[in-house]
């Protein structure tokens, strides 16, 4: 069993008492919950007799992995050919999302996606629905069946796209309404999800923005600085606005609950102007990639106190997998002279990307109390797994085999809110 109680630092080894390691541990739920963490000497004669007991001895659990920012309605154009963020919006994201008027495709997309995301090992994720409302009910109603802890919005989009994506004034009503029904019921959440600033007008983001200011407890989702084309347009469309960030702050929608999707041409002032506000910029390593989006700073995030999380912006990205991306976080670390420890790694998906989220009194840990969200993973999962492991003698490596060799075929089981929800066959 590895839990993150604390931020591991940036060593090559972790702070002292940030990480929880029980090399012969168990993990005691009770219903949903988590009931005590230890280790297996100390705990197993305490074990109420009738205790249903699963030994998972060669495997490795984890608290499930977070992913905070993800379009589920782009799952099926992943690996799109060839072009960067306007024109792939335009020729394939676009046409595809027209697609979620349907309801019926928006079920089966619901669940298409969340049974991949429960084989990669992903139980919370912050998710973009199309611009209908159906989309989102549809999402959250798969969500709620499989006991989830998600954040979910409807994209707001009144400008500059096609004319079946446009929501207009409909747009904040709509909100509204999927906020009444779904907002903190049971594990959900509603995130208030304008797209990027090219796509809503001044005044459809100043009503996102008086959403927020009406309801503290709502999140926050868009995209800022992914790529230079964006850039050019936005100064073009805001001329009045001294940056990309402003234009957001101008709405009132840069909070502690705000994720901004990529920041990757931002400069320290906008660093530090989100630091102020408690924002967390999404780190989408392997969409950056794909898109040629550019390479996301993490030193000069830490530098200036911005906090990031790591996402895998489906479908831009190429793997649903957290291990596909803290694997792509660390080559694209590598390219900036910043390589990205497993330490580092593991806690960002985990206890990091909770903490940013706001969910960390939740999920995100092994501990007492906490939600029984979590996943086993088995590091045999491959011979080449299994032979790379056998090489390692200490949790670092092994850890760090997993986050670059490891893909679906590792998590052996996903569990959320203390039952099982997938097992690899
Ligand atoms: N910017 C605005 N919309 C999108 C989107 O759907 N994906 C990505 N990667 N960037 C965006
Ligand atoms: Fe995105």
């Amino acid at each position: 069993i590895v839990s993150f109680a604390r931020d591991p630092g940036n060593e090559d080894l972790p702070q002292p008492g940030s990480l929880e390691h029980y090399g012969d541990g168990v993990l005691w739920l009770k219903g949903s919950h988590i009931h005590a963490v230890g280790h297996y000497g100390d705990l197993a004669h305490q074990l109420p007799s009738d205790a249903h007991v699963i030994d998972y001895r060669g495997k490795l659990i984890m608290p499930g992995f977070i992913d905070t920012h993800v379009h589920y309605v782009q799952l099926d154009i992943m690996a799109s050919y060839g072009r960067q963020l306007l024109d792939w919006l335009n020729d394939y994201t676009f046409p595809e999302e027209c697609r979620f008027a349907n309801h019926e495709h928006a079920e089966a997309l619901s669940n298409a996606f969340l049974d991949e995301m429960l084989r990669a090992g992903t139980t919370t994720a912050q998710v973009f629905g199309s611009s209908h409302p159906g989309s989102v009910d549809a999402f959250f109603t798969a969500c709620q069946k499989r006991q989830l802890r998600m954040l979910v919005g409807k994209v707001l989009m009144d400008r500059n796209a096609p004319d079946a994506l446009m929501d207009g004034v409909s747009g904040i009503a709509d909100s509204e309404r999927l906020i009444q029904d779904w907002h903190g019921n049971g594990r959900l959440g509603y995130s208030v999800t304008p797209r990027f600033a090219p796509t809503s007008t001044k005044m459809q983001m100043d009503a996102a923005g008086a959403l927020l200011r009406n309801d503290s407890s709502l999140w926050l989702q868009t995209h800022l600085a992914e790529n230079s084309g964006e850039l050019d347009w936005v100064a073009e469309l805001f001329p009045g606005s001294r940056d990309y960030l402003a234009v957001y702050e101008e709405a009132g929608l840069v909070g502690p609950r705000s994720t901004f999707a990529h920041g990757i041409h931002l400069d320290n002032d906008m660093r530090k102007r989100l630091a102020d506000r408690g924002a967390n910029i999404a780190f989408c390593p392997s969409s950056n990639l794909f898109l040629g989006s550019g390479l996301f700073d993490r030193e000069a995030a830490k530098q200036t106190g911005m906090a990031f999380t790591y996402a895998s912006d489906i479908g831009a990205g190429t793997d649903l997998s957290g291990f596909g991306t803290l694997k792509a976080a660390y080559q694209v670390g590598q390219l900036c002279g910043q390589p990205l420890t497993a330490w580092q790694g593991f806690y960002g998906l985990t206890h990091g990307n909770a903490k940013a989220l706001s969910l960390d009194n939740y999920i995100g840990q092994l501990a007492p109390s906490y939600e029984a969200d979590f996943v086993v993973i088995d590091p045999h999962a491959t011979s080449l797994l299994a032979r790379r492991t056998q090489h390692c003698t200490t949790l670092g490596e092994r850890l760090f085999t997993l986050m670059m060799l490891a893909d679906d075929r590792a998590i052996y089981e996903t569990w959320s809110n203390g039952q099982c929800q997938h097992q690899r066959d």
